[in-house]
């Protein structure tokens, strides 16, 4: 567990120091697919950002019923894979609707706000990068991870002036990576990003990508409408009460256990003070 801590927080480390877009590989090896999830039309097909489909033109390809900016062509979610496509292509819609396009007269160089509503975030979704051979360790896959989300997005150009977003998510080689433009990284910073795939993390380990992906569409859309955002990790588990019930019977049980400790050191002292009286008595005789 230590281990795999430490290689964690030291590749988390190289993210921030190397390239500062954010993406965490996950710890753990690369894995095929279980019995459960069942391949799209192209079997288990790898993708390179020019071969992979246009979830506006060839939306189809990317297993969605109308244009969206979802692509899922091998259909990697888990649970109700339609379910969990309508969730994501409605939380990546109402990022768009409910932010502001962000650039300025100064950002004329990137282009201009067309009033197609704010930031364009994208979701593409792999079961395999393309690797050489002789490539696939975790930096390995974790760069060949940069190199598509940033060739994608720039291939696709979904935005008005560089403030579009695209988050790339690989199943087998475990590795998620958010490509900012320019404009978009002013909002959505390489550290907000870190943090929220972080957080992630503790979902896609569990194999839960539907929940990961809307966990991280959540953050993120809060983020870029300028709200406050709540970056405690996730703890995975579900409680069945409300959080302020716990905390209070947290609390309770706290005191009680005080108490008892209480007890217990006034009983002991009430003890060994009776035990020395004895004693005392007793050298004496
Ligand atoms: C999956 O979800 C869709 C949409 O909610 C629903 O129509 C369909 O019946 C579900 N499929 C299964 C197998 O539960």
């Amino acid at each position: 567990r230590m281990l795999l801590f430490l290689s964690f927080l030291s590749t988390s480390l190289l993210v921030a120091a190397d390239i500062g877009n954010g993406a965490v590989p996950f710890t753990g090896p690369p894995q095929r697919p279980g019995s459960t999830p069942t391949p799209g039309p192209n079997g288990w097909a790898t993708y390179t950002p020019q071969t992979y489909p246009d979830s506006i033109t060839d939306y189809t390809q990317c297993q969605m019923p109308g244009e969206s900016f979802l692509c899922d062509p091998n259909r990697i979610l888990d649970g109700n894979v339609t379910e969990g496509h309508q969730q994501l292509d409605h939380a990546l819609n109402t990022i768009r609707s409910s932010t502001q396009c962000a650039c300025t007269s100064a950002d004329a160089n990137y282009g201009t706000c067309k009033g197609e509503g704010g930031y364009t975030v994208s979701l593409a979704l792999v079961d395999k990068i393309t690797l050489d051979a002789n490539q696939d360790n975790k930096v390995d896959r974790m760069n060949a991870a940069m190199k598509f989300a940033n060739s994608l997005r720039n291939l696709q150009d979904r935005g008005q002036c560089e403030d579009d977003i695209l988050i790339f998510l690989s199943r087998q080689d475990q590795v998620m990576w958010t490509s900012t433009g320019p404009i978009a990284e002013r909002a959505l910073t390489a550290e907000l990003i870190n943090e929220v795939t972080l957080n992630a993390e503790t979902y896609f380990v569990k194999g839960q990508y539907t929940a990961g992906l809307s966990y991280t569409l959540e953050k993120y859309g809060q983020v870029l409408r300028g709200e406050q955002v709540d970056l405690t990790p996730p703890s995975g588990w579900m409680w069945p009460f409300p959080l302020w019930a716990v905390i209070t019977i947290g609390v309770v049980l706290g005191l009680v256990a005080i108490a008892l400790i209480g007890l217990a050191i006034w009983g002991c002292t009430r003890c060994c003070c009776q035990e020395k009286d004895q004693y005392t008595m007793g050298t004496r005789m």
